[in-house]
């Protein structure tokens, strides 16, 4: 077993984990964030995305190990105050999601390419979120609601 300390939506953990532990499987099952869900198991599917120090990644490709020391958020710690984040009101605003199993990896991405690029193109936002893969939506929705939520100032 392997001690580390991660924060997770701003809150610090120390726990003993197998160092073969996925680190989504930490985030759901040790510090109880099952709102990051796990879509596949071929590093596919981007349901699982996270942030790791601002960062998107796929949880289910990062083991808990190497998030030592790192500051993890999740969907469940992008609100702030209560309130949405501009992501969140847009996705709702622009029905962009369906059965809702991709949207928080791919909120989470978007973020992650509002940061990177504040106003980004269309087909910028397409290629940002070529990692995260949607069945309900055809995602002309959710373009349509990451450009919104740019325009809204979600990347600054
Ligand atoms: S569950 Fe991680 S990419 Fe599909
Ligand atoms: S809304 Fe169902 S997978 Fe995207």
């Amino acid at each position: 077993m392997t001690k580390i300390n991660v924060t997770v939506d701003g809150v610090s953990y120390v726990d003993e984990v197998e160092p073969r532990l996925l680190l989504v499987h930490y985030l759901r099952e040790v510090v109880g964030k099952t709102g990051t869900p796990i879509g596949c198991d071929t590093s596919n599917c981007g349901a699982c995305t996270v942030l790791m120090d601002g960062m998107s990644v796929k949880s289910c490709s990062v083991l808990a190990v190497q998030a030592d020391g790192a500051e993890i958020t999740t969907i469940e710690g992008l609100a702030t105050n209560g309130e949405w984040h501009p992501l969140q009101k847009a996705f709702n605003a622009e029905h962009a999601l369906q059965c809702g199993y991709c949207t928080p990896g791919m909120i989470l991405a978007a973020a992650d390419l509002l940061r990177d690029n504040p106003h980004p193109a269309d087909k910028e936002i397409r290629e940002g979120l070529e990692g995260n893969l949607c069945r309900c939506t055809g995602y002309e929705n959710i373009v349509r609601a990451v450009r919104s939520a740019a325009q809204a100032g979600a990347g600054r």
